[in-house]
């Protein structure tokens, strides 16, 4: 079995960065860790017994340093259920951030958009999940040393975190939009039947990722912000057909602003403590 505390204790001895903060980076995303100081990577094919990433858009590293004067650590890429992985697989970064003593993440997703006043391009925080993949990653032996076996679920996200954000950007006389995301397993997109059947359910967005990771941290009681951004808009909604390039296209165009969100987000921190 995968030994986290291994793995985390020797990463931080090799890259001499103890984090308070994990980010996740969806599809399009990873650029952010250019703006990380002194960041130093470690591929995820160098760490024994874990899982490598597959997808266009996402390089399959950490990277560490010093991100708005708080030491982070980013996931470039994910690990997505429909690469193939095992749920547990998918959640292992989690457990490891846990045990590199991290209580902040920070999860970025790519998403398309169901609720009709999103727009391409719009970064929307999330405030609730739905778990359309019904795949959880806390089935098997519960491990208690990370979290009780029936975790309550009904406030996954750090709302000191999110009202912060929602102020900090009030303040620059912008609005952040929230919504519930729900996951789809992919990799097809969904199709038109589906998005109306998702929006009867609440959905505001639908993704491919971020629910098992939520879902595994809120067991290990880490406190979460999810910020997504708006890449497309669902299917059906608008006549397009849904492309990878198009969802990694309109990241690429909204990457000022999404880093400047990002960046607020970690501001909040210093004014409302990292831990
Ligand atoms: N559906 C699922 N996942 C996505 C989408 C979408 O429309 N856009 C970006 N990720």
């Amino acid at each position: 079995m995968f030994n986290y505390f291994e793995a985390a204790s020797s990463m931080i001895k090799e890259v001499g960065v103890k984090p308070e903060v994990a980010l996740i980076l969806g599809s399009g995303l990873g650029y952010l860790t250019g703006e990380f100081q002194g960041g130093v990577s470690v591929d995820y094919s160098k760490i024994q017994g874990f899982p490598v990433s597959t997808v266009k858009g996402h390089s399959g590293r950490f990277v560490f340093g010093s991100f708005h004067d708080i030491p982070s650590v980013a996931m470039e890429g994910r690990f997505h259920f429909y690469e193939g992985h095992e749920i547990k697989d998918v959640v292992s970064p989690i457990y490891l951030f846990k045990e590199m003593g991290i209580e902040r993440l920070l999860i970025t997703n790519a998403s398309g958009g169901i609720n009709r006043t999103y727009s391409p391009g719009d970064i929307v925080a999330i405030k609730d999940i739905i778990n359309l993949g019904f795949r959880n990653p806390l089935i098997g032996p519960n491990d208690d040393r990370f979290g009780v076996r029936f975790p309550d679920m009904s406030s996954v996200m750090d709302f000191k975190w999110l009202s912060g954000l929602r102020e900090r950007l009030s303040r620059d006389g912008r609005e952040l939009k929230e919504g519930t995301y729900i996951w789809a397993l992919g990799p097809s997109y969904e199709s038109p039947s589906e998005i109306r059947s998702f929006e009867f359910l609440g959905a505001d967005m639908v993704g491919m990722s971020t629910v098992p990771e939520v879902i595994a941290a809120n067991h290990c009681r880490m406190k979460i912000l999810a910020l997504s951004c708006i890449t497309n808009m669902a299917s059906g909604i608008l006549k397009e057909k849904l492309s990878h390039d198009d969802v990694v296209g309109t990241a690429n165009r909204i990457r000022h602003r999404f880093s400047d969100v990002v960046g607020k987000a970690l501001e909040v921190l210093k004014e409302i403590g990292h831990e």
